[in-house]
């Protein structure tokens, strides 16, 4: 409701609100194929799935409960947590189980405009030259490095088994022919993930100001909380290993404090300009449900 209330312009508000519109959607059409193919005990599960609720936290995947509580982090959020998603349902688009399999597409259709509207959001904030870019860091070293967590544990047996039996494929599987390493799919699939978060991210350099640090992919190895890199502590941009007393120091340097936050919102409350105006764009609302030929990149 506060996003809503705040919006930066009355597009971004149809915007946020067709991305949750499509969201909900996504709960549903799960639960649909666990109550169509999975019997008594798939009825069970959708039901459990429908009543969790969100506001009270109660979502599965840690990063999924982290507060997007103001404009920054819901355009962070929608470029490169929706683009795990887009990751996770690609792979998924491959599976040997049908009904899973054809489903993938509508929601792949809709994750690309979740991804449009948070990257375009970040090159018209980048563009209008108002927060700055150390600050604009912080919130990409946040959130990119918990989608770094969301593709899983490494030396995965699930991710193992489920290669095995056809029920995800790697990220660029109709174009790879190498042979699989089946003890290290997700990080194979985290490593493609960074690379093309690090090209959108050269991208936003363009729009830069003249004389503000370029933005950049945090190391893989940052803030990691999953994985062969959990729990230990390297540098945000060059993946070096920092010492224990130096880390916290590096964090507060690398990750928004409470100081960052308010910054950032005195910024979003008081500048008017703090982001470019969307030109030329449809309204959200009005071509919801259109088919988007472009988000099928088999
Ligand atoms: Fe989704
Ligand atoms: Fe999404």
């Amino acid at each position: 409701r506060n996003l809503l209330e705040n919006a930066p312009t009355d597009w971004d508000r149809r915007a946020i609100a067709r991305v949750m519109i499509e969201e909900m959607r996504h709960g549903w059409q799960m639960c649909a194929l666990l109550v169509d193919h999975f019997g008594y005990s798939g009825k069970v599960e959708a039901q459990k799935m429908l009543e969790r609720r969100a506001f009270e936290n109660k979502r599965l995947h840690g990063a999924f409960n982290v507060e997007v509580d103001n404009w920054m982090d819901f355009f962070t959020y929608t470029d490169f947590v929706d683009r795990d998603e887009k990751f996770q349902l690609q792979m998924l688009k491959y599976s040997a189980f049908a009904p899973l399999g054809r489903s993938m597409s509508y929601m792949l259709r809709e994750e690309a405009f979740h991804m449009g509207t948070g990257n375009d959001g970040l090159r018209r904030i980048v563009e209008a030259g108002v927060i700055p870019a150390w600050l604009i860091q912080k919130y990409l070293n946040k959130w990119i490095s918990s989608s770094y967590d969301l593709f899983g544990t490494d030396h995965s047996s699930s991710a193992h088994w489920a290669y095995v039996w056809g029920i995800k494929g790697r990220y660029d599987e109709p174009k790879n022919d190498k042979a699989v390493d089946l003890d290290d799919l997700n990080d194979y699939n985290r490593n493609l993930y960074r690379d093309e978060v690090a090209g959108l991210i050269e991208r936003f350099n363009n729009s830069l100001k003249a004389g503000e640090p370029k933005l950049y992919a945090p190391d893989i190895k940052f803030n990691r909380f999953i994985g062969r890199w959990a729990n230990q502590k390297f540098h945000a941009k060059t993946g070096e290993p920092v010492d224990d007393r130096a880390y916290e120091e590096h964090l507060k340097q690398y990750m928004p404090t409470a100081a960052d936050k308010k910054l950032l919102l005195d910024i979003l409350d008081t500048e008017k300009k703090w982001i470019a105006e969307k030109t030329g764009a449809r309204d959200p609302l009005a071509s919801i449900g259109e088919v988007r030929k472009s988000a099928i990149n088999l």
